[in-house]
């Protein structure tokens, strides 16, 4: 048997770990052929629970599935691992500010990202799903010096997803023949998901956003508050389809993406599209070899631009905020 791939789940006794944990071990993330030892880190106080979802792993006897540790030390948790799934994170609470909410992210992403640095695999891959999902894969890599940058990644898949499928639905066509969307800036309200150089059932997605009301009042705020909506249906945040795009963003990250398409992921910024350097920004990204790459030649015109710009601001506040906290 090939050796397993570590991969360890953070948060995993909460709703997306309950969601994401019995895909990963089906093999739908890593492929058919690739063993996985789950490793679950959680807080004390729901080692319990974690233990009943492991518990529940055994009784699936899954093939690919070659052990399951439970952890609530971050330097146990990360020890080895190859694929580190940050999903467990602090979340607002009644009467706290953004400052003390991404201080309390800090106090779990800043210790965690250090983990990284000193016990996991030199392959290390870490995608954040944790909110504020951008700024904390930022924490987490700032506190990782070895580990180079651009193995930090934070998820914008579910936007991207919720893209494809409200573009699908407009055009009339089956979502699979929605190629080239991108999700631009952060993981918030402010991001920008771009439909101009996209492709719709064969057509360009330009046409689709010529219709300026629709693009403006519709699409571009119906992805954006994706996330609202479903709390205020499901009276709880997205769970499955969360964890979903996390096994979409690392199958892609280590299989590759389809030839002739693209998707899209929070990756630290060298500078591309004018983004400034050294924030998690989600950019339209490929993927060969286990590395992402960001596409090149896009161009960006000026509706495009003022929208980057604005959720890439927000960005720039957030790291600031971090920064003056002392979190990077
Ligand atoms: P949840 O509250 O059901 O579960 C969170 C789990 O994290 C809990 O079991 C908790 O004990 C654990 N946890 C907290 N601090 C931890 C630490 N320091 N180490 C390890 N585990 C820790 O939340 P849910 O619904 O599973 O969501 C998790 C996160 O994912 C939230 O921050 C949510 O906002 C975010 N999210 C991100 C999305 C994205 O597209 N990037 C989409 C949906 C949710």
């Amino acid at each position: 048997m090939t050796t397993p791939v570590n991969v360890t789940v953070t948060g995993a006794a909460g709703q997306i770990g309950y969601a994401l944990l019995f895909r990963i071990a089906s093999g739908a993330m890593l492929g058919p052929e690739v063993p996985v030892r789950l490793r679950l880190l959680e807080i004390p106080q729901a080692v319990k629970a974690a233990e009943g979802t492991a518990m529940e792993l055994d009784d699936c006897a899954f093939p690919l599935l070659a052990g399951i540790d439970i952890h609530d030390d971050v330097a146990a948790g990360f020890a080895g691992t190859n694929v580190a799934l940050l999903v467990g994170a602090r979340p607002r609470g009644a009467g706290m500010e953004r400052a003390d909410l991404l201080e309390a992210n800090g106090g779990i992403f800043g210790p965690q990202g250090r983990a990284i640095n000193d016990h996991a695999a030199d392959d290390v891959r870490v995608l954040v799903v944790g909110n504020p999902a951008n700024t904390n894969a930022l924490i987490a890599a700032s506190n990782a010096p070895d580990v180079p940058k651009d193995r930090f990644t934070a998820m914008t898949r579910l936007d991207h997803n919720r893209a494809l499928s409200q573009a699908a639905a407009r055009a009339g066509v089956p979502v699979a023949q929605v190629r080239r969307l991108t999700i631009w800036g952060n993981h918030s309200a402010s991001q920008y998901p771009d439909l101009f150089h996209a492709e719709v059932g064969g057509r360009p997605g330009a046409e689709l956003a010529a219709d300026t009301a629709w693009l403006t009042d519709d699409f571009i705020p119906t992805v954006a508050k994706r996330g609202a909506a479903i709390i205020d249906a499901r009276g709880a945040s997205s769970a499955a389809s969360a964890a979903n795009a996390a096994i979409d963003h690392t199958r892609d990250w280590t299989l590759g993406t389809p030839e002739g398409d693209w998707t899209s992921a929070g990756l630290w910024s060298t500078g591309q599209y004018g983004v400034p350097e050294g924030i998690v920004s989600s950019f339209p990204v490929t993927s060969s070899g286990g590395t992402w790459d960001v596409v090149d030649g896009i161009e960006i015109d000026d509706f495009s631009r003022a929208r980057i710009d604005a959720s890439v601001a927000e960005l720039v506040e957030e790291r600031e905020a971090v920064r003056s906290l002392g979190l990077i």
